[in-house]
């Protein structure tokens, strides 16, 4: 529910406000200690409402979003939302409530069931009342759970929500009533997805059906060529259907059976379809999440990759990376923190692609880096299909064309965080040596000149004078090197998606 918010609010162009707060459903002290218990769940946020004629269907049917449309969102399946109502129903069978608004002057109320036979709502209520001047929706389950239980993950999701949406107020109240706030620390976000056509690399015999059902092209070459596929235009539709062995006449909807199987067994070995632009994706860009990584791991160091925009099976995918070393908030240790169209993945960690790379595939020991250097790395894949291997958007598929992507920019940010290790190693170091040498010299001196019988010490100033160029010369060139690494940072900030359509 606080990714529909999330999804709700950005794709709105709006700043998003979620406020999340869980409550024992009975306050009563005999229940209080009791779990799992009935909990009230409510999710609140500023986003644009949702229309009441489609209220009962997004909140009370399966399978029914907004968001199949080929585009970079959180949601994908149209069931998140609708299966926590769900699980709600099945454990205290008591039904949702959705409080929205999408003009501030009226605020819907419904209270529904969901039908599970039937895969459609049951309405108990529906009224209209007067609004309170803001857009918005609010939706109240009531659910079993063990908090207890679940507190420690529940306050992970959050943190990372945060870490990824640095533009965004979340509020948390959770059971006994205390309120975690992640505030905003900036105002820019990133820049709305495009909606984009499918990709013929991408295309499955289903959905070639579908399109075959609603065009209104008379003919092969009009269908393959006019604004149904993603950068087909008339001149490779012609050579496609060339090389498809399809008459170019011959009207979409009279294709065999056969005939499209064959179509769609050549719309994905074609190798002169162009690749998919990235205008459908929507990264979060070093600035945001910079931003986030300042404000919630206070770090020594971190930096941000940018990878180029790439494909797999006809749907565009980007990459971005984080690295963060030191600081106030990581501990010994390396931590990976893996996201999929922003959204914090947090179970089943080592069958992800990004585990595979960070822990599997990258030698850490090239780059200097100890194994018990409080690291975090951050990986975040955007895409119109992230290749999920369960829909509860656990953990993502090897896909070997993501698995590249996310090995080049794990393997940039390192050679950045070892150029900054070693520099700050190697001062520490001469800081070192100047220490001793300033502490010990004076008196190697008074005693050898006393043993040797001089009356004048040797001129040992002149070698801590030396000592003391060397480590200047030193820090000057680490400080040449940052300049030079921020100005690497620079150039991967510039070419920002804009670049790359
Ligand atoms: N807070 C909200 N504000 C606006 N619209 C919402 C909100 N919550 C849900 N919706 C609408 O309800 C639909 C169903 O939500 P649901 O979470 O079931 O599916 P989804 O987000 O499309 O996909 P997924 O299953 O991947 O989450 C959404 O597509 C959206 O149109
Ligand atoms: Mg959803």
């Amino acid at each position: 529910m606080v990714e529909n918010s999330l999804d709700a609010a950005e794709l709105a162009g709006m700043l998003p406000d979620v406020y999340v707060r869980i409550v024992p459903n009975d306050p009563s002290a005999e229940n209080l200690n009791q779990e799992p218990k009935a909990y009230r769940v409510t999710v609140a946020d500023n986003g644009p409402g949702v229309d009441p004629h489609h209220v009962p269907r997004a909140f009370g049917k399966v399978f029914y979003g907004s968001k199949y449309v080929l585009r970079q969102s959180r949601g994908m399946f149209g069931m998140g939302g609708t299966m926590a109502i769900l699980y709600g129903q099945i454990t205290t069978n008591r039904p949702v409530k959705i409080t929205t608004s999408t003009d501030g002057k009226s605020r819907h109320i419904f209270e529904m069931l969901i039908d599970i036979s039937e895969n459609k709502p049951i309405i108990l209520r529906k009224d209209t009342e007067e609004g309170a001047g803001k857009t918005g929706t609010r939706v109240d389950v009531i659910l079993e759970g063990d908090f207890t239980r679940s507190a420690q993950k529940i306050n992970e999701y959050f943190k990372q929500t945060a870490l990824v949406g640095s533009y965004a107020n979340l509020t948390f109240v959770d059971p006994i009533g205390r309120i975690t706030t992640y505030e905003r620390a900036t105002e820019s976000m990133p820049s709305a997805p495009k909606e984009t056509l499918p990709h013929p690399h991408g295309v499955d015999v289903e959905a070639l059906k579908r399109m075959i059902k609603i065009t209104e092209e008379k003919n092969m070459l009009r269908f393959m060529g006019n604004k149904h596929f993603h950068r087909v235009g008339e001149t490779n539709a012609k050579k496609f259907l060339q090389f498809a062995g399809v008459d170019g006449k011959i009207a979409p909807e009279k294709l065999s059976n056969e005939q499209i199987v064959k179509v769609v067994d050549a719309l994905q070995r074609y190798p002169e379809f162009l690749p998919p632009d990235a205008t459908c994706l929507s990264p979060v860009g070093e600035q945001i999440l910079t931003t986030g990584i300042i404000k919630e791991l206070l770090p020594e160091f971190s930096t941000v990759v940018l990878r180029p925009p790439s494909s797999y099976s006809g749907f565009p995918f980007l990459v971005e990376v984080g690295l963060v070393y030191g600081g106030k908030v990581l501990e010994p240790g390396r931590k990976l923190f893996r996201f999929a169209n922003r959204i914090p993945l947090l179970y089943d960690e080592s069958n992800d692609v990004s585990f595979k790379v960070v822990n599997e595939e990258i030698d850490w020991r090239r780059y200097h880096v100890p194994d018990e250097a409080p690291i975090a790395v951050i990986t975040h894949i955007c895409s119109t299909k992230v290749p999920y291997k369960t829909v509860g958007k656990e953990y993502i598929a090897d896909r070997p064309e993501i698995e590249a992507e996310i090995r080049n920019g794990v393997r940039e940010a390192l050679r950045r965080l070892s150029v900054f290790l070693s520099k700050k190693g190697s001062m520490e170091a001469s800081q070192r040596k100047m220490n001793i040498y300033a502490k010990y010299l004076p008196l190697i001196a008074q005693f050898s000149t006393g043993l040797a019988g001089l009356k004048k010490e040797p001129r040992y100033k002149q070698l801590i004078r030396e000592e003391q160029e060397e480590a200047e010369e030193i820090k000057q060139e680490a400080a040449e090197e940052a300049e030079k690494a921020i100005q690497g940072d620079k150039i991967i900030e510039q070419t920002t998606i804009e670049d790359y359509r």
